[in-house]
């Protein structure tokens, strides 16, 4: 077991209020020679939490990325973060397994097949349980607790009986399935059993909340009215489980103060200087993850070229794939095919120093992927399937010269919202083409009339209001129930 303490243990006492996510805000690497660097943690729920944690001096409860690390509770930015030790047994089974190789694709309507593990739905159980016991430690007479994602579903329920003092809220960031689906799940009564232990279950669409309370009502059989569900008490009063739709978003004051920075405004000139000044520059950036469409998006890239639709000469594809869970089968194989794609494409397309793709197997700082933001011309935000996607939000405010088009599949979350992108059907190569087309040859005005009525969207809607509304839907639910 490593041990490592990063700046002194804490000296805050019990917390009221508690965020428990899989992941803290930081990520340690091992280095070779055993040494561990810090860096960002990936993925968008540390990017939508970490304002909101910032400005309430709270405890956040996760682990810190790599097995069999024991850290004392260490403080950042104001906020104390607890760690949880993970085995190397239950990385493998617990989050490879069970979190990102059954529930991911399950939840992700099963782009790829969901792996039915007992084995790993027991250490998904005892995982949930060590985070609980954490968290109960943790917290003061009466605190408010706020769990985190798909990972971590059996948590409230673990929690209440342990703690049944407490204000429990749940938020699942990834969408909520359909009951055809979820019903495949050979543990889906406990995993509803362990969402209703919260008093307020969130979910980003309204068609999650939809889907929940159906399987709420034909798995447990509980009396559901509005987003009311009753959970029946043996010998005590029933308990009421109010669920509901709350889109997460980003933090757009960060945005502003980033984009107006001299360092990143040179860096996106620089940028597209760098691609050989090209006259279109299209951007994707996602995890690596095949939820993504990065394949499709690549299919239809090649066609547009192929096709002659696109000139090879004029046109640059940037696409940033973030390394994302390296050991899980599915995911190596999707780098594979990926990167076959794009050797293909740049084989045939490209000539000495131009490229049509620019592919980027890497983690950006957020001056560097702002900076991106603001040299693209088009950015592809094409997922088939996503709970919400922060890239299109983010683009979008980072993009005050009201310039730049955003095409967003009809299958994320943000879609909800941003009604003024270019809507894509990323499963419809033709359409993609089409929307890729219509996107770069798109009329200043036009450009720039979507722009401003998404950006006033993302300024009035942001991570702020997100979690303001969040918790006072809790502390409501608390009162009247
Ligand atoms: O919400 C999606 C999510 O799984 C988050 O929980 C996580 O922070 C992010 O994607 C990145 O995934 P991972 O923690 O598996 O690297």
């Amino acid at each position: 077991m490593k041990n490592t303490d990063l700046s002194g243990i804490s000296t805050f006492g019990p917390s009221t209020m508690i965020v428990v996510s899989n992941r803290l805000p930081v990520d340690a690497t091992e280095n070779e020679d055993g040494s561990i660097s810090w860096g960002l943690a990936p993925g968008g729920l540390v990017t939508a939490l970490e304002p909101f944690m910032r400005e309430n001096a709270s405890t956040w409860v996760g682990w810190a990325g790599i097995s069999d690390l024991v850290l004392a509770p260490f403080e950042r930015d104001g906020v104390k973060l607890v760690s949880v030790t993970l085995s190397e047994n239950d990385v493998e089974l617990f989050y490879e397994g069970f979190s990102n190789d059954t529930l991911w694709p399950l939840y992700h309507d099963v782009i790829e097949a969901p792996s039915y593990h007992r084995a790993w739905w027991e250490v998904y159980r005892s995982v949930n349980q060590k985070f609980a016991d954490v968290v109960a430690a943790e917290a003061a007479e009466g605190a408010t607790v706020w769990v985190h994602d798909y990972q971590l579903q059996l948590v409230p329920q673990m929690l209440r009986e342990l703690r049944p003092d407490l204000t429990i809220g749940f938020f699942l960031h990834i969408p909520f399935p359909a009951y055809g689906l979820f019903s495949q799940l050979p543990w889906r009564r406990q995993i509803i059993e362990g969402l209703l232990g919260a008093d307020l279950v969130g979910f980003q669409r309204a068609q999650d909340v939809d889907n929940f309370l159906r399987i709420v009502r034909r798995i447990m059989a509980y009396k559901v009215i509005g987003g009311h569900v009753t959970v029946p008490s043996r010998g005590e009063e029933n308990r009421y489980v109010v669920a509901r739709n709350f889109p997460i978003s980003i933090s757009y004051p960060d945005i502003q103060k980033l984009i107006k920075d001299p360092a990143v405004i040179a860096r996106s000139r620089e940028i597209r200087e760098s691609i050989g000044n090209p006259k279109i520059m299209i951007l994707g950036a996602d995890r690596l993850d095949y939820t993504k469409g990065f394949l499709h998006r690549l299919k239809a890239y090649d066609e547009l070229l192929s096709d002659g639709d696109l000139d090879p000469t004029e046109v640059v594809m940037v696409m940033v794939a973030s390394p994302s869970r390296e050991r899980v089968d599915s995911y190596i194989k999707l780098r594979d095919d990926v990167e076959l794609a794009v050797g293909r494409i740049n084989g045939q397309y490209g000539e000495l120093g131009h490229y049509p793709v620019v592919y980027l197997h890497h983690n950006y700082p957020r001056e560097e992927m702002m900076a991106l933001f603001l040299a693209a011309d088009v950015m592809l935000v094409t997922p088939l399937r996503d709970g919400m996607n922060l890239v299109a939000k983010e683009f979008v405010a980072a993009r005050s010269d009201g310039d730049g088009v955003l095409v967003l599949s009809e299958f994320a979350g943000a879609f909800d919202e941003l009604k003024a992108a270019v809507a894509v059907n990323p499963h419809d190569i033709d359409d993609l083409k089409k929307q890729i087309l219509r996107a770069k040859d798109m009329a200043p005005a036009e450009r720039r009339q979507r722009m401003l009525s998404m950006r006033r969207r993302v300024r009035e809607h942001d991570v702020e209001k997100w979690s303001r509304d969040f918790l006072k839907a809790l502390a409501h639910t608390n009162r009247v129930s």
